[in-house]
């Protein structure tokens, strides 16, 4: 387990009853220093004076940091001296580029690495000035991991609590401080978590601030602090010019105009997301110029900018994350593509849309594999992809070898079923579509003068023939036994300029279930549209689980396109726009107007864990033009534009809580008597019944937190700070929405708590339940096509053409409609890596030292992490439970996407704090 980047956790919080600011200090280690008094001129702020000294240490030794304490006080009457050991990791990458010694050795020759001030809590009573106190640390001690700094720093007499200390790199590259320890204190040792890049003086001569470990709303902030408060604010915030650097730190908002490459090429310009067109969150401000064909668009880059904390660690062994996603892209695309072009046929060219000619054709990727050819990067496949890739021991090229996916292993004919089909819609890897059906006929609500008649043929009748014996439409609406996954009005925009791109195809779908009496779900009808095209009427089938051989191959074709839009929905919509894009401005606000000391900043921070950076990979490789994404799904190019259309038309912040997504979908109502609150339509709905458990917790533990901040509910109407992120996450990050009357206003300590428990759920249970299921679920793509590329055979062709094709051969016609070799092929192994674990993952409720200083807290912190801990025995239970039989059943995937924990690798669980791959 890693530590965090920038203001991790892992601070104290005392309560203020247990500062006292009169505490008598006892002498440091006098014999080891010198002390050189001298007036001190303070740099890059207002120049005042204030009285500091300058200490010379001799030497010291690398020793373990006691148990941290808070703020420190020191006596009125005399001075002591504290010794300051500054942790530095050494890195395995990044600006630093030095392993395993020192960085700048000449510098340290010296003695004056590093400047360390230490700034006093409280403004000077007799000058009104801040109390700063310096003195250079240097390397006393390295190991491969660590080099520790230690400086000697004399606390004048009357110094009172340290607030802060400011610090100057004097290296001539920018290092990455883990920790500050004072120790020398009566007290004890004074522990400042850092975790964070600190840029060489030579790049920028700002001083870099850390705060000491404690929390404090923006009216509580003391005296000497106020100003560096507000100035490392602003420096957050930047001027909003510029083109950023990547040791910058700056966070800013723009639109999604980067996702495009018109000046590469004509066919690779896409529209701007974000604006009046195309409403869209924000994404983090880089300043790369304009393109020379559209100055809306901004250049493309190899290293898209983001604040330099946001990145993914590059503490040695722990760069698996950015490795990982950036191999396969570039390293094991290339190789998929030549390997499968090539294969077989003396390495002359095949057809980059070859579809697969069997299903063992798709089932020796997990025995087979794929043999490519070696890249030039030596052991690159071997150290970096060896989850993936198997070594052929000898031979001299690399064999790509699935891991065969948890549905396939369990039952190999799992995809085939359509209790499986049904059941994956409230288990599987996207439980957020399916929603009660309210009224019988469906009706589109689309111009029917552009998109045809609206009224959908799954008539009363089509159902009645399907629930025959059971009950009446009527009835069934009444029971509430009628679910719809719908993708009618969303997609059918789209489909006739989809269907202008090569290789893709698409319909408005419909998909209706049945609830049966054992609570599992039955599928009873697909309809598939197409809107009316050139002098073609509109175009629309039903189709249902029949009995004789052409209807059911037709029924296994339907679904092979439900199953692909509901693919593009999960990723573009329930994934990436719900999870990943909607939480970017609130990163992005909540470091322009939290500051670090803020409590709610401390609360939130593990929970926005590389997601900045995570994002821009998406934005690099993942979503952008002619991207993984765009070259793999069914809606092709048209893609982010369809998760903008999502945003406009069904996104809204009070529904990403869980009890209000699920009112909505009326997949439950609400009810005082049951529990969580809400009687769930479906009573084995698994996402939603572990769901409300996790939910449940994070508001337990996000209240005991708010309501130990701010124990008058006034104290929220009049924090500045936590206004001023609320107003920005609205008005600048989701400024498209920014008038919206349904966002919440932090007006007391209940909304506040909702408020914070919405994010929170979409970091952690939201995301982990469509992230980590991936390569679980779609690993074998029959289970979860990411395309179809096929139009149904019963769609304008004739009855000779339809015998030719499909009547001969159905199950090729399948495998057609399936993605090709190649897309199955690269989806698969981004599916591996995007459903892996990171070594240094952070689970939820396991930050246990991050708040073990303040017994409140850390008390509130334990019941959390109980509550957790019995979580996962439910989920354990519940999977063993036989009546549950959405989750539990012969070669049943059991379900256990919201179990907290989870070791490192592709698991099928794992709850972690934040979106992070
Ligand atoms: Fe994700």
């Amino acid at each position: 387990m890693m530590t965090s980047q920038l203001y991790a956790p892992s601070f104290s919080l005392l309560p203020k009853s247990s500062i006292n600011p009169n505490h008598l200090i006892k002498d440091g280690s006098p014999s080891l220093i010198s002390i050189v008094p001298r007036y001190h001129v303070r740099q890059n702020r207002t120049k005042k004076k204030s009285s500091s000294l300058v200490i010379h240490a001799t030497s010291g030794e690398l020793k373990s940091s006691p148990a941290s304490v808070s703020t420190v006080t020191s006596t009125e009457n005399q001075a002591f001296t504290v010794k300051a050991l500054v942790t530095v990791t050494v890195t395995a990458g990044g600006s630093s580029k030095r392993l395993n010694r020192p960085p700048d050795d000449n510098i340290d020759l010296l003695r004056k690495t590093l400047l360390l001030e230490l700034v006093g809590a409280e403004l000077d009573p007799k000058t009104g000035l801040e109390k700063e106190t310096e003195g250079y640390a240097y390397n006393v001690s390295h190991n491969d991991d660590e080099v520790v700094y230690e400086a000697t720093v004399t606390i004048p007499a009357g110094f009172g609590d340290i607030g802060a200390v400011q610090i100057e790199n004097e290296h001539h590259e920018e290092i990455f401080i883990k920790s500050i320890d004072l120790d020398g204190f009566p007290n004890g040792t004074v522990n400042i978590p850092c975790n964070s890049w600190v840029h060489s003086k030579s790049d920028n001569p700002q001083k870099r601030i850390f705060f000491t470990n404690k929390s404090y709303i923006p009216s509580e902030t003391p005296s000497g602090l106020k100003k560096l408060r507000e100035s490392e604010l602003q420096t957050l915030r930047g001027d909003g010019g510029g083109q950023r650097k990547t040791s910058d730190r700056i966070y800013d908002y723009d639109t999604y105009n980067d996702l495009g490459d018109p000046d590469h090429d004509d066919e690779l310009v896409r529209p701007v997301l974000g604006g009046k067109d195309h409403p869209y969150p924000r994404r983090c401000r880089t300043g790369r110029p304009c393109t020379e064909k559209d100055h809306l668009s901004e250049q493309r880059s190899n290293s898209v900018y983001v604040p330099r904390d946001e990145a993914f660690s590059e503490v040695k062994q722990k760069t698996f994350s950015q490795k990982a996603v950036k191999s396969v892209l570039h390293a094991v695309f290339p190789s998929i593509e030549q390997a499968v072009l090539y294969r077989d046929l003396g390495y002359s060219l095949l057809d980059p849309n070859l579809s697969f000619s069997y299903f063992t054709d798709i089932d020796s990727l997990f025995n087979e594999g794929v043999t490519l050819a070696k890249p030039k990067t030596g052991r690159f496949f071997q150290t970096i992809m060896q989850w993936l890739v198997k070594t052929i021991t000898g031979g001299k090229d690399d064999l790509l070898l699935f891991e065969t996916p948890e549905i396939y292993k369990r039952d190999k004919f799992a995809w085939f079923r359509d209790d499986e089909f049904s059941r994956q819609t409230l288990a599987g890897l996207n439980p957020y579509s399916i929603e009660l059906v309210k009224e019988l006929p469906l009706k589109s609500k689309l111009d029917p003068e552009i998109y045809g008649p609206p009224e959908s043929w799954i008539t009363t009748e089509v159902v009645e023939k399907e629930i025959k014996g059971y009950m009446t439409v009527n009835e069934a609406l009444e029971r509430k036994k009628m679910f719809i996954l719908d993708y009618h009005d969303l997609l059918m925009p789209y489909v006739n300029k989809v269907r202008e791109i090569e290789g893709t195809t698409l319909y408005g779908s419909r998909t209706l279930f049945f609830l049966t009496e054992d609570g599992t779900l039955r599928p009873i009808a697909i309809e598939l549209t197409r809107p009316p095209v050139g002098d073609k009427p509109q175009w629309k089938q039903v189709f249902t689980p029949t009995w004789d051989a052409t209807g059911r191959w037709l029924w296994i074709l339907a679904k092979a396109h439900v199953l692909a839009h509901d693919s593009a929905y999960h990723q573009l919509v329930v994934h990436w726009l719900r999870t990943h894009c909607s939480t970017e401005p609130y990163i992005i606000a909540a470091n322009r107007q939290l500051s670090a000391m803020h409590p709610i900043y401390r609360l939130l921070h593990p929970h926005f864990r590389y997601t900045m950076k995570i994002n821009a990979l998406a934005r690099e490789s993942l979503i952008n033009a002619g991207g993984v994404i765009e070259s793999n799904f069914s809606p092709g190019k048209y893609s982010t534009e369809i998760s903008s259309v999502a945003y406009d038309q069904l996104w809204r912040f009070d529904m990403e809580a869980l009890p209000a997504d699920l009112i909505r979908r009326g997949m439950a109502v609400e009810d005082p008597t049951a529990e969580h609150g809400l009687k769930l339509t479906i009573e084995d709905y698994p996402f939603a019944n572990d769901g409300l458990i996790l939910w449940d917790a994070i508001k337990e533990w996000v209240s005991d937190y708010v309501n130990h901040y701010y124990p008058d509910p006034n104290l929220i109407e009049s924090d500045t700070e936590l206004q001023g992120w609320w107003t920005e996450v609205r008005t600048k990050g989701h400024a498209d929405k920014k008038d919206e009357l349904w966002w919440p206003v932090l007006e007391t300590p209940e909304k506040l708590i909702h408020t914070l428990t919405t994010i929170i759920w979409v970091t952690a249970g939201h995301h982990a339940a469509v992230n980590f299921g991936q390569y679980m679920y779609g690993g074998y793509f029959p289970n979860r096509p990411t395309i179809a590329r096929t139009n149904m055979p019963t769609e304008d062709s004739s009855e000779e053409e339809f015998l030719q094709n499909f009547g001969k051969n159905p199950e090729m016609a399948l495998l057609m409609c399936f993605p090709s070799q190649i897309q199955a092929t690269k989806v698969m192994a981004v599916l591996d890596v995007l459903s892996n674990h990171s070594p240094d993952e952070e689970y939820i409720g396991s930050l246990k030292s991050a708040w073990a200083e303040n017994p409140d807290i850390k008390n509130a912190y334990d019941r959390f992490s109980v509550n957790l801990k019995r979580l996962e025995g439910i989920i354990d239970e519940r999977n063993t439970n036989m009546k549950l039989k959405n989750r539990v059943g012969a070669g049943v995937v059991p379900y256990e996407l919201l179990k907290p924990f989870s070791t490192t690798g592709v698991t099928g669980m794992g709850v972690p704090n934040s979106i992070s791959i």
